[in-house]
């Protein structure tokens, strides 16, 4: 069979060769817009994969095509053999990368380095300490920053994920953009999305265009350039002239990429999702643990993609309150 045949197709010809593996849907952290208070109900060990299962399902993936992977939560580093993951998952044949709130990502340096793993993702919605310890309900802010420093001392590709949402961070737009200048980060600022149990409303989304405006207010619309995208990337990016980093925005509310999505998603219970916003999910771990050949189910589950979020109409309150999901903690977004 050749290698084109062989990747993980959908009936609009999308090839999925991403795959978002959740390690865990703990964390360290509380986001109000993620995680409730309390945290995630503790469920038996059984349920989740094992690191073996973990390896061995990702290695069916990679047979299949997939040529990125990237480790999602709640938190990956605080899943107990998350090392052992990542050392592992580093000898495929792969690029690796992994979506982290950064807040213990000193203890891993050398583990990225050693795995092969070049850029890290990291959560930071908001730059004044007081408010980034309010929205995550913790007191993890000095670690943050001090642990982001470090992973661009050692040379990493750093992107800054921010969840705009409205009268919560949405005036610290433009300190995000400065910061670009001067460092080499790269802003992503993300249209809040609705989840299980976050409590999302429209109106409480800040848009595409509403962030451009405000970029725009400060730096003028010749105060920074476009730049060009990769054919799969979630964010539309731009560079501040001189800017030492970038920015972009990820619109999935207002202008989403379903067209060129390639992702596939694990969760750390082993189900398998064909979209984030899919309300069906098929359970990929009972089948492997039954000793049967997982291909099969793989492909009928991106036959059944949806063409658009997951089938979700609208963002629209009513559409929204009318679907069903899991929240994004178990989901690793
Ligand atoms: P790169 O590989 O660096 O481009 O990262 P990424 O954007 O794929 O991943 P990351 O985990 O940093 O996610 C950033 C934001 O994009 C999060 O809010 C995700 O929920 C969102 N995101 C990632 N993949 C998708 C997707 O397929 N659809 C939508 N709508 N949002 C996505
Ligand atoms: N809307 C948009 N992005 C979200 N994330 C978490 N919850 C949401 C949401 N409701 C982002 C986090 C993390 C990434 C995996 O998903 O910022 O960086
Ligand atoms: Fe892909 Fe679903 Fe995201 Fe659209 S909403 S880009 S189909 S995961």
């Amino acid at each position: 069979m050749s290698e084109t045949s062989n990747h993980i197709f959908d009936r609009f010809g999308r090839k999925h060769d991403y795959l978002r593996i959740s390690l865990t849907e703990r964390c360290n952290l509380r986001c109000f817009y993620c995680m409730p208070e309390e945290g995630v109900q503790l469920r038996d060990k059984a349920e989740f994969m094992t690191p073996d299962e973990l390896l061995s399902i990702a290695k069916t993936f990679v047979d299949l095509g997939v040529k990125k992977i990237r480790l999602t939560g709640g938190e990956p580093l605080i899943k107990k053999d998350a090392e052992l993951i990542i050392r592992e998952l580093g000898k495929l044949p792969v690029e690796l990368s992994i979506t982290t709130n950064a807040v213990i990502v000193d203890r891993f340096i050398d583990v990225f380095k050693e795995a092969g793993i070049k850029a890290v993702n990291v959560s930071l919605d908001s730059l004044e300490e007081d408010s980034f310890n309010a929205i995550s309900r913790r007191n993890y802010f000095k670690e943050i920053k001090d642990n982001i420093q470090l992973l661009l001392e050692n040379d990493f590709k750093v992107k800054i994920n921010v969840v705009v949402i409205r009268d919560v961070n949405d005036h610290e737009i433009n300190d995000f953009v400065r910061w670009s200048k001067t460092e080499n980060v790269h802003i992503r600022f993300i249209e809040f999305m609705p989840f299980d149990g976050n409590s999302w409303k429209s109106e409480k989304t800040i848009s595409f265009k509403e962030i451009l405006d405000q970029v725009n207010s400060e730096f003028g619309v010749n105060g920074y350039a476009k730049l060009q995208g990769e054919p799969n990337d979630t964010s539309r990016n731009f560079e501040l002239k001189n800017g030492a980093g970038t920015f972009g925005i990820i619109s999935s509310i207002t202008n989403p990429f379903c067209d060129s999505c390639n992702r596939i998603r694990l969760t750390a219970d082993g189900k398998i999702k064909n979209c984030l916003f899919s309300e069906d999910e098929s359970d990929l771990l009972s089948l492997y643990r039954n000793g049967e050949d997982i291909e099969p189910i793989i492909r009928k589950v991106f036959m059944l993609k949806q063409k658009e979020r997951g089938g979700l109409a609208a963002f629209s309150n009513e559409d929204v309150a009318g679907h069903k999901n899991r929240n994004m903690t178990s989901i690793g977004g």
